[in-house]
Formats: structure tokens, C-alpha cells, sequence
């Protein structure tokens, strides 16, 4: 496996598919790319299924054993389970998606290879979720869950963006899980850096607090030194990497933007490599550089002085190194 100067390997992919949506996410950081267009504005710089499935068969040589398919809803993509299908074996394949194509979808995805998926579920209450997520699709979020673990598509784990608008969800939620088996539950601390708003930032800490009351056992893990509260049947995470530079310590997975640009990491936009039009030696190369220049995002890139993140001297208009 390829390390970076900080000793961090990367072991998996996030490959975005499309930045297209049917949801419009008031918080949506569009997988670091920021609110930058309609969410459903015809496109035509998505990489191909060729042109995906050939970073994937460079990156196993690596030894990445893991590939995350998000988007925009990468469901859009009609071509989704092709793309699944010629992943290397030797990969494991998730998808993060909004939910509401698996139903009648679900099982074509297994059968192509798709072993686990995450669905972004915000609350359990359908008029909160219509504000959140700026759709009337509710319903189909729920059957899609409900296909998604039918199909064998388990555990499906419910992404939850903790922040002002969904705070008063969390309860409600956590017993959701909690009585369904097959179910788990992320939840995500709101990260500002690239949508704004910070007003929205709840304390993510307390919600440890509160769960750590409720949870029947707590078990910590090695990656981002993540707990897990198991409640019920089910088991909550918590995602926290705001201003925590010992989750940024433990990333192993690099990005890929859907027009097929190398990116290093989630919060910043200056280390962008384009793969576009590259022989395999060439990306093979591209990506050892990715690799190369990958810096933790809190504690080197950004540093703390006194109370307030600033970016490290070292990283203001310093050129990305290329060979
Ligand atoms: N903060 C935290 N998580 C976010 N996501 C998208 N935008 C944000 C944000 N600003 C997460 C959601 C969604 C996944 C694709 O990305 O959990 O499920």
C-alpha cells in the first residue's frame, strides 16, 4: 500500500459518479466541491464507466481494497451497476446515495457486486426531512432502506447530518436503529468548511455525552479512534472530524471528483490532479503523487493558534510539487 509523509496508507477510493442530484441538502458539501450548481443541471464531464473502472484496476495494484461510490446520488447513473460489476474482485464496493432508486434497484446492485450501502437519512419526521433535504421523498427514502436490506444489502448504515435543523432527530433515530435489525447509524457532525454556516454547528460532544448515558455498551475503534454505542439491536457511530486532527491522523482514502480529478483530501480544493486522457502509467504516477502530497487537514495544514485554525505557513501558495 502507497504512505503518505505521515505515515497514513491508503487503503480505499471515494469516487464520485455525478454531481447531479434530486435533492438539493440545505448542508451539502457536494464531496468538497461546495454548492457550486444546480442540483440537476445537465452534465457532461462525468467520467465513463471506462475511465472509472481503469483508476480502479490501477489503484488494486496498490493494494486499495475498498471503493465508496457517492456522488451528487450516484444512482443517477444508469450505468451504476456495469461500473460495479467491472470493479476489481479484488475490491469491496459501497455506495452512498439519497435512497430513492433502490427500490426495484437493490437487487441488481447485489447481484453486481455491491456489498454494503449507506443511505442519507436525516430524520424520521417527513416534514423535517422535505426542509432538509429540499424533496417531497420521504416514502421512497423508507422503501428504499427496506430494498437495500431485503436485498441483502446489510447493514445499512443511515448517514444523519447532525446539526440546528436535526438535533431534535437524534432521540428519535438512535430508537429507530435501535429496534430495527439490519439497520446502523452514523452520525455526522455538520462540517462547515466548504457549505458556510457555521451557526448550524451543534456541540458534537454532547451527543457522545448523551449517548454514552443511553448506549448498553461502547466499544472504541481503532479507525479515527471511533466509538460505537450499541443500543438494542443496533449500533451508532459518531463521525466528528471537525478541528480533530486525530481523525484527519487516521484518514486512509483518497478522492476522485465525478470529472475525474485525483483529490487528496475532503476540505481542500488546491490539490486537485486531473486524470482526464491519461494512459494507466500516467495515473499510476498521478496517484503516487496524490499520495505523496497528502497532508492531515487539522494539525498540519491547518494549525492551531491560540483559540483559531489558520492555515500553516508552510501550505500559503506553496505550489503542489509534481515530478
Ligand atoms: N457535513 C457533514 N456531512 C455532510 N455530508 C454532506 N454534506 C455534509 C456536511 N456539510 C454527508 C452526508 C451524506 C454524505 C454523502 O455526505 O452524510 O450522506
Amino acid at each position: 500500500m502507497l504512505e503518505d509523509d505521515f505515515g497514513r496508507e491508503v487503503s480505499g477510493v471515494r469516487v464520485s459518479l455525478t454531481d447531479r442530484c434530486n435533492f438539493d441538502c440545505v448542508y451539502c458539501h457536494n464531496e468538497g466541491l461546495g454548492d457550486t450548481r444546480g442540483p440537476m443541471d445537465a452534465q457532461d464531464d462525468e467520467m465513463t464507466a471506462d475511465e472509472v473502472v481503469r483508476f480502479l484496476e490501477v489503484v488494486s495494484e496498490f493494494g486499495v481494497g475498498k471503493v465508496k461510490f457517492t456522488g451528487g446520488e450516484p444512482m443517477l447513473r444508469g450505468d451504476l451497476e456495469e461500473i460495479i460489476e467491472r470493479t476489481p474482485d479484488s475490491m469491496e464496493v459501497s455506495l452512498t446515495t439519497n435512497g430513492t432508486f433502490l427500490p426495484g434497484r437493490a437487487e441488481a446492485l447485489k447481484e453486481a457486486g455491491l456489498e454494503r450501502v449507506n443511505v442519507s437519512q436525516d430524520a424520521l419526521d417527513p416534514d423535517a426531512f422535505a426542509e432538509i433535504t429540499q424533496s417531497g421523498a420521504y416514502d421512497k427514502v423508507i422503501e428504499g432502506v427496506e430494498a437495500a436490506l431485503d436485498a441483502g444489502l446489510d447493514p445499512v448504515k443511515l448517514n444523519m447530518v447532525v446539526f440546528e435543523h436535526t438535533a431534535g432527530y437524534v432521540e428519535g433515530m438512535v430508537d429507530h436503529v435501535a429496534e430495527n435489525p439490519g439497520l446502523q447509524l452514523q452520525l455526522i457532525e455538520y462540517m462547515p468548511e466548504l457549505t458556510g454556516r457555521p451557526e448550524w454547528n451543534i456541540d458534537i460532544e454532547r451527543v457522545h455525552n448523551w449517548l454514552e448515558e443511553k448506549a448498553d455498551r461502547v466499544e472504541t475503534r481503532d479507525m479515527h479512534n471511533r466509538r460505537r454505542y450499541y443500543v438494542g439491536e443496533g449500533m451508532v457511530e459518531i463521525v466528528d472530524p471537525v478541528e480533530n486532527p486525530h481523525f484527519c491522523a487516521n484518514c486512509h482514502r483518497v478522492r476522485v471528483t465525478h470529472e475525474g480529478y485525483l483529490k487528496g483530501c475532503l476540505n481542500r480544493n488546491d490539490d486537485l490532479r486531473s486524470m482526464g486522457e491519461m494512459t494507466r502509467d500516467e495515473i499510476r504516477e498521478t496517484f503516487r503523487e496524490t499520495v505523496a502530497n497528502r497532508v492531515p487537514y487539522y494539525g498540519e495544514y491547518m494549525v492551531k493558534e491560540g483559540d483559531e485554525w489558520v492555515v500553516n505557513d508552510e501550505y500559503i501558495d506553496a505550489p503542489v510539487t509534481t515530478s
